[in-house]
């Protein structure tokens, strides 16, 4: 199925009581499965969850740990970019040039990379003193 495709049939089950922003994120993994996720916000309102996270945690589940391509779409004016947390959890699964599809419901659509939403992102290799990777 097409990606973006996915994302949008996700977000329709998105939970946005708060922000009213539905979200809809869609990954396919290495293997070709596709998990998608959706933004759960709650009453306290930080302890909210992105649709990239929720794509992200069914993708674990599902015993998959390489991203081969992303979506995300969104109600919007302009198609929306992941956030911050969402962009660093993104790229502990994925290569730099991994495409991210960013759509909008209104049928806008912006192509960019993993590598572009995080230049320099942190890595697994600046933990020099953890049990794996000793000083
Ligand atoms: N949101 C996402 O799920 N993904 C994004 O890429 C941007 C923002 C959600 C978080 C919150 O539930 C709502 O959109 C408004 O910020």
């Amino acid at each position: 199925m097409n990606l973006v495709d996915a994302a949008r049939n996700a977000r329709e089950k998105a939970y946005a009581p708060y922000s009213q922003f539905k979200v809809g994120a869609a990954i396919r993994a290495e293997s070709g499965t596709v998990f998608c996720g959706v933004n759960v916000e709650n009453v306290a309102y930080p302890e909210g969850t992105c649709a990239e996270a929720g794509a992200i945690a069914a993708m674990v589940l599902g015993g998959d740990s390489k991203i081969a391509e992303v979506a995300v779409i969104a109600d919007s004016p302009a198609p929306v970019p992941p956030c911050g947390g969402c962009r660093q959890k993104l790229a502990e699964f994925a290569e730099m040039d991994v495409k991210v599809t960013l759509a909008t419901t209104r049928g806008e659509v912006l192509e960019t990379t993993v590598g572009a939403l995080l230049p320099g992102a942190f890595g697994a290799g600046h933990l020099v003193n953890t049990p794996d990777n000793k000083a």
